[in-house]
């Protein structure tokens, strides 16, 4: 796939999602094999009233690169201003937030509502195209609801206003998360445009990975929740994409080491308070499948400093390895008579 200065053959995206994305969870996934990575949709309202706050969102490390900065809103002057000061920043891509399901967002007229008005939708990628030189891409849905798929229309609208990609979540702004994504879409799209289609919802194994580009024909694959769970899936897949092979899952050592690392890192970029209540949000997806790892969670809620916390989830990592070599030994001996 070919998007501006980045070339890469089959990539893996790391999804932009709200207070999820953030900076030290960006760092993580990258360290575990995804391509590109992208901020969390940023308002350009905020961005327009100067919203320090706002304007944090889009900060970076060179080790992300490349790396994309989604922005939103429904006004094209606000979304041309907003891209400006985005650009300042030297992103590798401007990415256009036209699928968020979410009524304030919708209300506003951004997000999936520019599905129901493409004048409005085309004059602010136009808008964003002029304000920068970097390539501008657009992640949207297949439409408002299924009696409106627009998709066909909104990539040829995209690509003859000077989109360089385009992200296609196979729901409608109807299913927001729920139901089977439609990923036929994609082979119709690809007959329409030449831009880059990169294909997104609900693709959360390597085989599946392997299928969307084998099957599907996508130039790329952009990953959300399966990563908030198992970050490693950028890994696997590629792998699995390379060698048709399965890694192993990762050890308790290993998931236990890169659940620390990020909680580290969420304190290193955010400080301690915020540090330990934003990281809270990811327990659930590192302990996923472990013995009374609900119970572990509730308990890590009741602290706010580093150390306490640590410590349980160290004692909860050695008493899993030893659960884990009894049962080994169970088995051994059970297999031994
Ligand atoms: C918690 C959360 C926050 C999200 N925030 C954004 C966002 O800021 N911008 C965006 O384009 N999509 C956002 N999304 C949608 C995802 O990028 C993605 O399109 C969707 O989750 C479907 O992909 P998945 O099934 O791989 O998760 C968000 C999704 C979730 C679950």
């Amino acid at each position: 796939m070919i998007i501006g200065q980045i070339n890469i053959e089959k990539p893996l995206l790391l999804a932009p999602m709200e207070g999820v994305t953030d900076l030290p969870f960006r760092l993580i996934c990258k360290s575990l094999g995804a391509d590109i990575v992208y901020t969390e949709f940023v308002n350009s309202e905020g961005l327009v009233r100067n919203s320090g706050k706002t304007h944090k969102k889009m900060e970076f490390l060179e080790e992300e690169r490349p790396f994309g900065i989604q922005i939103y809103g429904g006004n094209p002057n606000s979304m041309q201003r907003a891209a400006l000061m985005a650009e300042e920043l030297r992103p590798d891509i401007i990415d256009i937030n036209c699928g968020c399901w979410v009524k304030n967002v919708t209300n506003n007229g951004a997000g999936s509502d520019l599905l129901r008005d493409l004048p409005r939708m085309e004059k602010i990628i136009r808008n964003v195209v002029q304000a920068t030189r970097l390539p501008v891409t657009v992640k949207t849905r297949l439409g408002w609801d299924a009696e409106n798929i627009r998709i066909i229309e909104v990539a040829r609208l995209a690509e003859q206003s000077g989109a360089a990609g385009l992200t296609i979540h196979c729901r409608t702004r109807s299913q927001a998360h729920k139901g089977d994504p439609d990923y036929s879409w994609v082979a119709k799209v690809k007959e329409a445009v030449k831009i880059p289609i990169i294909v997104n919802g609900s693709i959360g194994t390597p085989e599946k990975i392997a299928e969307m580009f084998d099957s599907i024909g996508c130039d790329a694959v952009m990953i959300g929740r399966a990563a908030i769970d198992n970050p490693w899936l950028f890994k696997q897949a590629r792998n699995f994409l390379v060698t048709g092979t399965f890694d192993a899952q990762p050890s308790i050592h290993e998931r236990f080491d890169i659940l620390l690392k990020h909680l580290n890192l969420s304190l290193q970029f955010k400080g301690n308070t915020s540090g330990i209540f934003e990281f809270r949000k990811h327990y659930a997806g590192y302990l996923k499948g472990y013995p009374n790892a609900a119970k572990i969670r509730m308990e890590l809620m009741n602290y706010t400093e580093f150390s306490p916390i640590a410590n349980i989830l160290l004692e909860y990592k050695e008493k899993l390895i030893k659960n884990i070599e009894s049962a080994e030994i169970i088995t051994q001996q059970a297999a031994a008579t």
